[in-house]
C-alpha cells in the first residue's frame, strides 16, 4: 500500500510539476485537491506585518495588467496569508475555499511571488506548493560606476530580484570611472568624483577614441535611504560596495592626498584598472572610516563590501609610506601590505557590529579574521576561504559573469568577451565537491554579476542579466534538485511571456541555432541544432534572406567554398532569436595534422592546435576562442597534409590589439617537403613586405610559386619588445593566431 502511495504521488508531481508555470521552480504538493483562480477574488491576512507584502503583490498584479484583489477579512474565496516560523520557506494549503500560504514574512512573499507567476501564465488550475531557498545569499551585482542607471532603474532591477526569489542586491557603487554615493563630509566625492568628460567608444583603447559626451550621476543619502526601504519591502539586502585599497580613482580624482603622490588625478573614460590606488598612510584609513561610517548608516546590511580586487602594487612599490609600513608592520611585501589594509578596515567594521566581504584577492597575504569572501576568479579562493572557516559567495566568472557573452558572438551586442549561455549559469553547483561537509557549510550561496563597461542602457543592462537570472534563481532555489535544464527551458519559454507582461527586457539568445562542424580537405560538414524543436531551422548561404532563399535545414550538410552561413530558428513566421552567422574560409589544409615546436601560452590555448585548421578565422574586438596565443616567442607549425597537394598560397590569420599587447607578426617563412624529412624554403616575407600586404586585412600570407608537397613548415615571426609609447612598452609582444590557410 505504502508502495502504491509512493507510485501515485510520483507520477501526479511529475504531472504537476509540468504543469507549474514558475521560475524558479517551486515544488508542487503531491495532492489530489485542485484550486482554480476562478474561486478566488480576495486576499486576506493574519497579521497586520503582512500588510507590505500584500501591497507589493497587488502593484505587481496591477503592472502585469491584472485586477488587484481586494483586501477583505478572513473571507471564503480568498487567498489567505498566515504568519509562522519559516526560513525564506513557504507552504500552500486548501481549507475550504480558501488557498492558505503559510511561512515568514519572507516565505509569503515568495509564495506570493509564486502565485503571481502562475495567474499571469493563464493557467486556471492553481498548483499548491511548498518551497524553500537552498541557499540564503542569492544575489545579483549591479555595477553603476561605469555606466550611471537612474534610481527609477535601480528599483526595477530590485523588482525583477523580486519576482525571482533573490534577496542580495549588491550595489557597486564606486570604481575608477566613478564615485556615484553621496557622502556629506567629502562633498567633492560627488561634485568630482561623480563626473567624468566622455567615455570610450566600444573597444576603441588605442588608438583611443572618446564620444566626447560628459557623463555625470550620483545618489544622494536620501534616495539610497529609498533604494534601501524599496529593496526591504521586496525582502532583499542591498549590500553597498566601497572599492578600496583599487578601483578607487573616482575618490582619488576627488581627494588626491590619498594616493601615493598625490597628483592630480582624473577619474578614467577607458576601460580598466588604474594604477594609482589608495596609499596605506593613516590619513587614509581616517578618510575612509568618515566613508565607511556614512555608508553603514544607510545600509543596514551585515555586510558591506570593500573590493579589494586588482590592486597594482606600482605606486605602493615606489612609496615611502607603503615601504615605510612594510618594514614597521614586517611584512614581506605589497600582498601583505594589501592584506595589512584590509584587516584595519575589517577591524573597523567589526567594531560596528558588521563583516566585510571582498573579492577573492583579499586572501593574498593572508585573509582579515572576519571576513567573507566572493570568489571571483573561479572557485579556488572560495575553496580556499572556506578551508579556513571562513563565509564564502561563489561567482565564478565561468558561470556568473553576466556581462560575458550569451550567445554567438557574432549575433549579440558587443560585450567584454567571455561566454556564458544560460545552459552553463543552470549546470552550476555552488558548492564544491572538494569541500568536506563542515566545510560546505561555509558556502552562503551564489552571485550574478553585472559589469556595465558594455551596457550603457538599462534596457541592455536587463537583456544580459534577465536570462542568466532565471537560470541563476533556480540553482539557488533547488540546489541539487534542480528539474532539469529540459524542464528548464520549457517554463522558460512561457516565462518570456511573464516578462514581456511586466514590461521586462531579456536576451532572446535561447532560441538561437547552435552549429557544430566538423572539417576535412577543403570541406566542412556542418550541423544545425535548437534548443526548442517546436519549429524549424532555416539557412542560406552567402544570402542574407534566410527565409525567402534558404532552405529548411534537415541533415548535416557540407561546405566546399568559402563564405558565410546564416540560419535561424523559426516558429511558424516567427524568428524569436537572433540569426546565426558564421563565415568559413575553405582551404586545402583543413583537418590536416599540425604540431608546433613552441606550445602556446596556456591562458591563450582554449581550443588547441586544431583551431588553427578549422576553417574559422577569429574576430577582432576578440570575442571567440578561436586565437592562440604566444608571448616574445615565434612557433614554427609542423603541417602534414596527408596527400601530395599543389600549394600556390599560405596565409595566416593574425590579430592586431596593441592595448592588449598583440601585434601582427614581423615576418613568415614557408618550407615544403615531400618526405617529411628534408625541406626546401618555398617563401618568406619581411616585416616591411608584410605591413603592406596585411594594411587591409588581418591575415598575412606568402605567394608561392605551385608546388607539389605533402609536408609544410609555417614560421611565423612574433613582434619582438613593444616599443615605447604603446601600452607594455619594453614587454614582449603577443602574437595571436587563429587559422594557417593553405591554397
Ligand atoms: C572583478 O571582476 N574584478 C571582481
Ligand atoms: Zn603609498
Amino acid at each position: 500500500m505504502k508502495q502504491y502511495i509512493f507510485l501515485v504521488s510520483l507520477l501526479l508531481n511529475a504531472y504537476i510539476g509540468y504543469t507549474q508555470q514558475v521560475i524558479p521552480f517551486a515544488k508542487p504538493q503531491a495532492t489530489t485537491q485542485t484550486f482554480s483562480w476562478k474561486d478566488i477574488n480576495s486576499i486576506s491576512f493574519s497579521n497586520p506585518a503582512l500588510k507590505n507584502e500584500v501591497d507589493v503583490f497587488n502593484a505587481f498584479m496591477k503592472r502585469a495588467g491584472l485586477s488587484a484583489l481586494p483586501v477583505v477579512g478572513d473571507e471564503a474565496n480568498s487567498i489567505r496569508l498566515e504568519l509562522s516560523a519559516g526560513n525564506e520557506s513557504y507552504a500552500m494549503e486548501k481549507s475550504g475555499t480558501r488557498l492558505i500560504v503559510r511561512g515568514d514574512e519572507s516565505g509569503i512573499f515568495y509564495g506570493l511571488m509564486t502565485l503571481l507567476q502562475q495567474r499571469c501564465s493563464g493557467d486556471d488550475v492553481i498548483v499548491l506548493s511548498d518551497a524553500q531557498p537552498a541557499f540564503p545569499w542569492r544575489g545579483m551585482h549591479l555595477d553603476v560606476s561605469r555606466h550611471f542607471f537612474p534610481v527609477s532603474f535601480v528599483k526595477k532591477y530590485i523588482d525583477i530580484l523580486a519576482l525571482h526569489k533573490m534577496n542580495t542586491f549588491h550595489w557597486h557603487l564606486t570604481d575608477d570611472q566613478g564615485w556615484r554615493i553621496e557622502i556629506k563630509k567629502y562633498p567633492k566625492l560627488t561634485e568630482i568624483g561623480s563626473q567624468r568628460k566622455e567615455t570610450m567608444v566600444d573597444k576603441h583603447f588605442n588608438p583611443y577614441v572618446g564620444d566626447g559626451k560628459p557623463v555625470k550621476g550620483y545618489y544622494t543619502q536620501q534616495e539610497v535611504k529609498e533604494v534601501v526601504q524599496y529593496a526591504a519591502d521586496r525582502h532583499i539586502t542591498v549590500v553597498p560596495e566601497i572599492e578600496m585599497p583599487g578601483h578607487s580613482l573616482g575618490a582619488l580624482s576627488a581627494y588626491p592626498q590619498y594616493s601615493c603622490n598625490a597628483k592630480p588625478l582624473e577619474v578614467l573614460t577607458i576601460w580598466g584598472v588604474s594604477d594609482d590606488v589608495l596609499c596605506t598612510k593613516d590619513s587614509t584609513f581616517l578618510f575612509l572610516q568618515d566613508i565607511l561610517d556614512e555608508v553603514m548608516a544607510l545600509f543596514p546590511s551585515q555586510y558591506i563590501h570593500i573590493g579589494g580586487d586588482e590592486v597594482p602594487k606600482t605606486r605602493w612599490k615606489k612609496c615611502a609610506v607603503c615601504q615605510g609600513n612594510i618594514k614597521k608592520h614586517h611584512l614581506k611585501d605589497e600582498h601583505e601590505l594589501q592584506s595589512y589594509f584590509i584587516r584595519k578596515i575589517d577591524a573597523y567594521v567589526n567594531s560596528k557590529g558588521r563583516s566585510i566581504i571582498g573579492w577573492d584577492e583579499i586572501l593574498e597575504g593572508g585573509l582579515a579574521p572576519n571576513a567573507a569572501v566572493m570568489s571571483w576568479r573561479g572557485e579556488a579562493g572560495g575553496i580556499e576561504a572556506a578551508r579556513q572557516k571562513h563565509k564564502v559567495v561563489m561567482t565564478p566568472g565561468t558561470h556568473c559573469y553576466f556581462d560575458h557573452y550569451q550567445g554567438h558572438a557574432q549575433s549579440e551586442p558587443l560585450a567584454i568577451g567571455g561566454y556564458t549561455t544560460v545552459e552553463k549559469v543552470y549546470s552550476y553547483n555552488p558548492i564544491p565537491d572538494s569541500l568536506t561537509a563542515e566545510q560546505q557549510g561555509y558556502i552562503m550561496g551564489a552571485q550574478g554579476n553585472v559589469w556595465t563597461e558594455y551596457m550603457g542602457s538599462s534596457d541592455h543592462v536587463e537583456y544580459m542579466a534577465v536570462t542568466r537570472l532565471c537560470a541563476l534563481s533556480e540553482v539557488l532555489w533547488c540546489g541539487t534538485k534542480k528539474p532539469g535544464y529540459s524542464d528548464f527551458v520549457q517554463r522558460l519559454k512561457k516565462h518570456f511571456e511573464f516578462l514581456d507582461r511586466m514590461k521586462i527586457h531579456y536576451a532572446p539568445s535561447i532560441y538561437d541555432v547552435q552549429m557544430t562542424h566538423t572539417v576535412s580537405p577543403s570541406k566542412v560538414n556542418v550541423a544545425l541544432t535548437s534548443t526548442y524543436q517546436d519549429g524549424l531551422i532555416y539557412y542560406s548561404f552567402n544570402d542574407p534572406h534566410i527565409l525567402v532563399a534558404g532552405e529548411k535545414f534537415v541533415m548535416p550538410f557540407d561546405i566546399e567554398q568559402s563564405g558565410i552561413l546564416r540560419a535561424q530558428y523559426f516558429e511558424g513566421d516567427d524568428a524569436p532569436g537572433h540569426v546565426f552567422e558564421q563565415a568559413f574560409e575553405i582551404h586545402q589544409a583543413l583537418g590536416a595534422k599540425i604540431t608546433v615546436d613552441i606550445p602556446a601560452s596556456k591562458y591563450y590555448n582554449s581550443g588547441g592546435l586544431d583551431k588553427l585548421l578549422d576553417a574559422i578565422c577569429g574576430q577582432s574586438p576578440r570575442k571567440n576562442a578561436e586565437w592562440l596565443g604566444w608571448s616574445g616567442q615565434s612557433p614554427t607549425f609542423n603541417i602534414d597534409l596527408g596527400r601530395m597537394t599543389a600549394v600556390k598560397e599560405v596565409r595566416v590569420d593574425c590579430l592586431s590589439e596593441i592595448a592588449s599587447w598583440i601585434y601582427l607578426p614581423e615576418g613568415i617563412e614557408v618550407w615544403g617537403s615531400v618526405d617529411g624529412k628534408t625541406y626546401t624554403s618555398m617563401g618568406q616575407k619581411s616585416a616591411a613586405e608584410l605591413k603592406t600586404d596585411i594594411e587591409d586585412g588581418m591575415d598575412a600570407g606568402i605567394v608561392i610559386d605551385p608546388q607539389s608537397v605533402r609536408y609544410l613548415k609555417v614560421k611565423v615571426n612574433c613582434a619582438g619588445k613593444i616599443a615605447k609609447g604603446n601600452p607594455g612598452e619594453g614587454e614582449d609582444a603577443w602574437l595571436f593566431v587563429s587559422e594557417v590557410m593553405v591554397y
